[in-house]
């Protein structure tokens, strides 16, 4: 059921065909360098792309700049405390500064994290504290076609051989990541989440869970957790990441901002220490890196993102945005995840052998026929991975129609219907750091 009617919209067009062709050889065949005017439907990210409310923009103006005591952070305080249920806040400019708060706090040389799939920046962060990120999802989340609820899930099983295999005392954090966004947006299950806590409690760990789609797992755990069904998604909410020592947040996700993010926790010694190390690279702890407007909207946002018409419209579009694909005939991800379609390139592309990046070439044409954006998640972002060849088309909040979806669809079915004729690619040149080559990275046609 749609919640929203537009107060204020933004221009877009599509280029020429022949001026896309001339942008994407002009990118060096990567997205990324692409001007975003030349792009029609935008599908890139759901980070800090989305749309504020009018009550949010109301925040804004009256956001408190006071280097120290701002009253915005107030707010921030209690909206975290009332959505998430923690007391102590400490702000960060977004979720990647936020993780490095605090597992430069947590983490030291040596250590090693198991998560159910550690996003790009939450690997980096824990490798730069010298500690090994190692992936544990549970063994459906890499097929694309098993209908399980809960493919996001961190595997007990697989935690507890990393923990056999080389001991509790270098095991200090587990991590939970909701909903699991490197394995195609997947709900977490609260069960799962308890589970977890009992197992940190075990090897005497903490236990963080990176909350940045909070409140759309909330959404997934009320329509397929049986427990769950008659609770509210505010309380399913608060449950869940209650049983965490601390939480990562990015507000540009289920913060409903373009900027911004947090760590929270209710342990005052771990506070105490991320508030130090947040003066150091954040800022003073009651802005942390965020203008006061940007942490009064982000108060308001977290309130809004917990609303049942909220969420029930943000998970149905996603969902009729599937359901658009596959009458379309194209190869997607199943079940639909909370924040994206992932389409599955390896299976759409099939004539590409992985070495001429099926997912990239599918990403590529994708811009040339209907001056979409999408992003690889396959053997060009993660080489030497046996990930399958997914291209992720993710959803902003509150800012496309079915309109835009429609095209989207039209744009992959006429795609698909070029089959072989679809080129691959190869690198053409190759950045310094293998891990986030596909930021910067150009290829070639073969
Ligand atoms: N954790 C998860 C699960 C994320 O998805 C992201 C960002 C971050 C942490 C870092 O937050 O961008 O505010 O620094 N994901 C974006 C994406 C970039 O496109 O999936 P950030």
């Amino acid at each position: 059921m749609v919640a929203y009617k537009s107060k204020m919209v933004e221009r877009i067009s599509l280029p020429a065909r022949a001026q896309r062709e001339r942008n994407l050889e002009a990118a060096g065949y990567n997205v990324f360098n692409l001007d975003a005017d030349e792009v029609f439907v935008d599908l890139l990210t759901d980070s800090g792309t989305g749309a504020m409310s009018d009550a949010q923009w109301a925040a804004l103006v009256r956001g408190d700049e006071a280097y120290a005591g701002s009253r915005s952070f107030d707010e921030l305080e209690s909206a975290v405390a009332d959505v998430m249920g923690f007391d102590h806040v400490v702000p960060a400019h977004q979720g990647r500064g936020a993780e490095n708060v605090l597992y430069g706090t947590l983490l030291e040389d040596g250590d090693v994290v198991p998560n159910n799939t550690h996003f790009d920046t939450t690997r980096a962060h824990v490798a730069n504290q010298g500690a090994d990120p190692v992936d544990c999802p549970v063994a459906e989340a890499h097929d694309p076609s098993s209908m399980e609820p809960f493919k996001g899930n961190l595997s007990l099983e697989r935690a507890r051989a990393v923990v056999d295999e080389v001991g509790a005392d270098r095991v200090p954090v587990v991590v939970q990541t909701i909903t699991n966004n490197s394995a195609a947006g997947q709900p977490v299950s609260v069960e799962n989440t308890r589970r977890v806590r009992e197992f940190a409690d075990e090897i005497d760990a903490r236990f963080v869970i990176d909350a940045c789609r909070f409140a759309e797992n909330a959404y997934f755990v009320q329509q397929r957790e049986d427990e769950y069904a008659e609770v509210s998604i505010a309380e399913i909410a608060r449950e869940q990441l209650g049983y965490a020592d601390a939480i990562v947040m990015s507000g540009k996700k289920d913060g409903l901002v373009n900027a911004g993010g947090f760590v929270a926790t209710d342990d005052d010694r771990l506070y105490e220490r991320c508030k130090q190390r947040a003066i150091l690279y954040e800022g003073f702890p009651t802005y942390g890196g965020m203008a006061g407007r940007d942490v009064a909207a982000l108060a308001v946002g977290l309130r809004e993102a917990v609303e049942r018409e909220y969420l029930a419209d943000r998970i149905e579009q996603i969902q009729e945005f599937g359901s658009l694909l596959e009458d379309a005939g194209v190869p997607i991800y199943q079940p639909v995840g909370g924040h994206a379609v992932y389409l599955d390139a390896g299976a759409a592309l099939s004539h590409l052998p992985d070495e001429a990046f099926p997912g990239q070439a599918l990403v590529c044409e994708l811009y040339r026929e209907g001056g979409v954006r999408g992003v690889e998640l396959g053997s060009f972002a993660f080489p030497d991975t046996d990930r399958p060849e997914l291209v992720r088309l993710a959803v902003p909040r509150r800012t496309y129609h079915r309109e835009h979806f429609e095209h989207v669809a039209d744009t992959v079915e006429t795609v698909l219907e070029k089959g072989t004729d679809v080129p691959g690619l190869e690198l053409a040149t190759e950045p310094e750091m293998p891990e986030i080559r596909h930021f910067t990275a150009e290829l070639r046609p073969l």
